[in-house]
């Protein structure tokens, strides 16, 4: 069968992982209302598919995928299995109430696989795959097949497998370059080759799944892509396993900037992929590398006065594509405190957020604050007051009221912090320790006393100048009952921002302090 025959149609299905391979990110997890509220971005972004989790890991993932499932209508939801009935079975009761549901099953096809992790033959974990997939039919008609490590196996038996699964019913086979393994020549080639090589390839729909180990995770899946697959698997920002998964928006962008090339299209609304990128950064507390390609900070900057000097004549001397066209906002625009409300109100639901009455006001005091100490608030402040006051998906159960920090080359660094608790009274303690970060936190733990470690700390300027906001990012990790008597070493992320990095630090452990209890609260819920 020729490559052309094998495009057949002209689309290419966008499956997006950020929930589940994203979420495996070192530090990322998510809450399960976080998941949600993702989900629904990337419903409204139209990516096609969404892996929503891997039901059977945690009773956070199963409810996860389960509402998931019952409120997003528009994408087919998939839940991961490992190949066994156990996981299957799990996966298709999170997914029973999915408009449109897909199980993702599969096991290694690398020989390292198949002798050091699944301590078997070739032909009996053909076996188990095939039976995996016929298990998983028995619950839904959509079932995914995934030939893990498919990067370093041999041709010749991946080709069996996938003959195998696609006579068992399997609707996708997916491709896994797991390891990142492999080079655009390669990859293409292997692609090519099981387009070759299965006789009844054409039942199901060929997709791919590259990690970026070596970088060439985007170059993996576009050569991919031109080889005939017509489903890629990506996460947005590219986060993922180690150094992370094939990135959303360089593959869309890529086929639609380079239209000409690919002939390809995708049903992506490509001016929602920067909101839905800072969404993700903001949730999972990872940042976007400033030089990131299509959402970085800088990826639109043109700092050589050559550079400036010709996009200044024209455009396209530079630019390949109009920042407009990923949703990147006009950072030109700036608000002032004699903007008042109305101009506030006009420039957020402009950068697309529409917020309740409630939320508006948390936003319209902050914006004052801020204006009132920088005299001008950009794109990139608001974004940071909207992400500290409306983007908080758990109870809040301690408010900061106020953190005061004495500190200098001569003196113990103190901090004295008033913090409402539940029962609505405000509690004040105060502590020293070896700077005035550390003060702040010590005199926090005081109050809260919720024993954790503090494991990263990172700070950076939200926008250029002295007077900029500071925004802090921080984990901590902590014990989290996850049955009646175990408990998991989980990972929370917190985040704050104020033109003063002091305060900002306190307000991101308090985030951090007052996620780690929401979790223990839904826990024992669930226990
Ligand atoms: O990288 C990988 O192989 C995976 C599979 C589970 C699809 O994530
Ligand atoms: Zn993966």
């Amino acid at each position: 069968m020729t490559e052309d025959a094998i495009r057949g149609t002209e689309r290419v299905i966008i499956f997006d992982t950020t929930l589940r391979d994203g979420e495996q990110s070192p530090g990322a997890a998510l809450n399960v209302n976080e998941k949600v509220e993702i989900a629904h971005a990337l419903e409204e972004m139209g990516v096609d598919v969404i892996e929503a989790g891997f039901p059977i890991s945690s009773p956070g993932d199963f409810r996860a995928v389960q509402r998931i499932s019952q409120e997003i209508r528009e994408c087919v939801i998939c839940g991961l299995t490992r190949a066994n009935r156990q996981d299957i079975e799990v996966a298709a009761e999170a997914l029973r109430g999915a408009a449109r549901p897909r199980i993702h099953t599969g096991l290694g096809v690398s020989d390292i696989h198949i002798k050091h992790k699944l301590r078997t033959t070739r032909d009996e974990a053909l076996q188990w795959g095939v039976e995996a997939v016929r298990y998983a039919k028995q619950f839904v008609e959509d079932v995914q097949y995934y030939a893990e490590d498919a990067g370093r196996a041999e041709p010749e038996y991946l080709y069996r497998v996938v003959e195998a699964v696609i006579d068992a019913g399997a609707t996708v086979v997916n491709i896994p370059d797991t390891t990142g393994y492999s080079t655009p020549d390669e990859f293409g080639r292997l692609i090519r080759g099981i387009i070759e090589h299965v006789p009844n390839i054409h039942r199901a729909t060929l997709s791919v799944h590259c990690h970026n180990d070596l970088g060439m995770a985007t170059a993996n899946t576009l050569a991919a892509v031109r080889a005939g697959a017509r489903q890629v698997e990506v996460t947005v920002n590219g986060i993922g396993e180690r150094a992370g998964n094939c990135s959303l928006e360089e593959v869309v962008m890529a086929l639609r900037t380079r239209r000409d090339l690919f002939g390809l299209e995708t049903r992506i609304n490509t001016r929602r992929i920067y909101p839905v990128s800072r969404l993700v950064s903001q949730l999972t507390g990872i940042p976007v590398q400033p030089n990131k390609a299509i959402v970085g900070a800088n990826a639109f900057a043109h700092s050589s006065g050559i550079h400036q000097d010709g996009v200044l004549k024209e455009r396209t001397t530079y630019e390949i594509i109009n920042p407009r066209d990923v949703g990147v906002p006009d950072s030109e625009i700036v608000l002032s405190a004699r903007s008042g409300r109305a101009g506030l109100r006009h420039r957020l639901t402009e950068l697309g957020y529409l917020l309740d009455e409630s939320q508006f006001e948390r936003v319209y005091e902050r914006f004052l604050e801020v204006a009132d100490k920088k005299k001008t608030v950009d794109t990139r402040d608001l974004e940071a007051i909207v992400a500290d006051e409306v983007q908080m998906f758990f109870e809040e159960t301690y408010h900061l009221e106020h953190v005061q920090v004495t500190c200098g080359d001569h003196s113990i660094p103190t901090a004295t912090v008033s913090i409402r608790g539940p029962d609505g009274r405000v509690y004040c303690d105060a502590d020293h320790g070896t700077g005035p970060v550390d003060a702040v936190y010590r005199a926090i733990n005081r109050v809260i006393g919720e024993p954790n470690e503090l494991i990263e700390f990172s700070i950076q300027a939200v926008t250029e100048g002295i007077d900029a906001v500071g925004r802090v990012t921080i984990r901590i990790q902590a014990d989290e009952p996850v049955t009646e008597n175990g408990v998991e070493r989980r990972v929370f992320s917190g985040r704050g921002s104020d033109t003063d990095i002091v305060v900002a630090s306190a307000k991101a452990y308090m985030f951090a302090l007052n996620r780690l209890i929401a979790a223990r609260r839904e826990a024992a819920r669930q226990n």
